[in-house]
């Protein structure tokens, strides 16, 4: 049984094109494994920005922690729950401003935790979260796999050293891209973008 969580992040609704694949590769695998899906939409439910609660909350241990302390803590530890009793984690994002909108990036502050997700060992930083398989779909208006704009990709780039950063470093990668060039560069996204998820299911079965 493969336990799946699907994180949504983009602003932009129903048009989000990250949001519709990540969520047609996290149904698939829900289809073909049979297990449970999570579905954590950060969107919908933005998490709150960090704060000097969430901060020294999580550096003080649970029964020393203020009642403010307790509560900014308890949103962490849901996003963090649901992340370690996943096998499989599919996350969506659009590019907003050349990175990630500001409701993933509240998401990757709350559960980039140390001793928790990561920790410190000899050789440096390690992520703690392993052992489980990733896809990544990120959507952007231009190009950012190749060409002249591939060195202002603060979005796929960055979410791959997070993700890493906490231990998940097997990612398959789905980039939507160049949908700003007009309507036969939307269909011709969309169309490339399903025959990657199409050969990412297939390959996940
Ligand atoms: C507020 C806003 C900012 C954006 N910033 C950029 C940008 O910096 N670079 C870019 O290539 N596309 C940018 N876009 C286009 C989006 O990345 C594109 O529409 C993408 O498909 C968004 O992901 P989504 O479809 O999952 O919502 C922006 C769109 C919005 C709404």
């Amino acid at each position: 049984m493969t336990r799946t969580l699907l994180v949504t992040s983009s602003p932009r609704g129903a048009e989000s094109l990250s949001t519709r694949f990540a969520t047609e590769i996290a149904e698939g695998i829900r289809a073909r494994s049979g297990g449970p899906l999570t579905v954590r939409d950060l969107a919908a439910n933005p998490p709150p920005h960090i704060t000097p609660a969430y901060i020294q909350g999580r550096a003080t241990s649970p029964a020393e922690r203020t009642p403010e302390q307790v509560e900014a803590v308890k949103v962490a530890q849901a996003f963090v729950d649901e992340l370690k009793a996943a096998d499989v984690i599919v996350l969506g994002s659009g590019m907003i401003n050349f990175g990630l909108s500001s409701q993933l990036k509240a998401w990757f502050d709350h559960v980039t935790w140390p001793s928790v997700t990561f920790g410190y060992g000899d050789n440096g930083p390690k992520g703690l979260l392993t052992g489980k398989k990733v896809y990544l779909v990120t959507a952007a208006g231009g190009v950012f796999s190749q060409g002249p704009w591939a060195p202002f990709d603060f979005q796929t780039n960055y979410l791959l050293h997070l993700l890493g950063f906490i231990g998940l470093s097997d990612v398959d990668v789905v980039r939507v891209e160049g949908t700003v060039f007009g309507a036969d560069a939307v269909k011709a996204a969309i169309a490339s973008t399903e025959a990657a998820v199409g050969a990412l299911l297939a390959k996940a079965a």
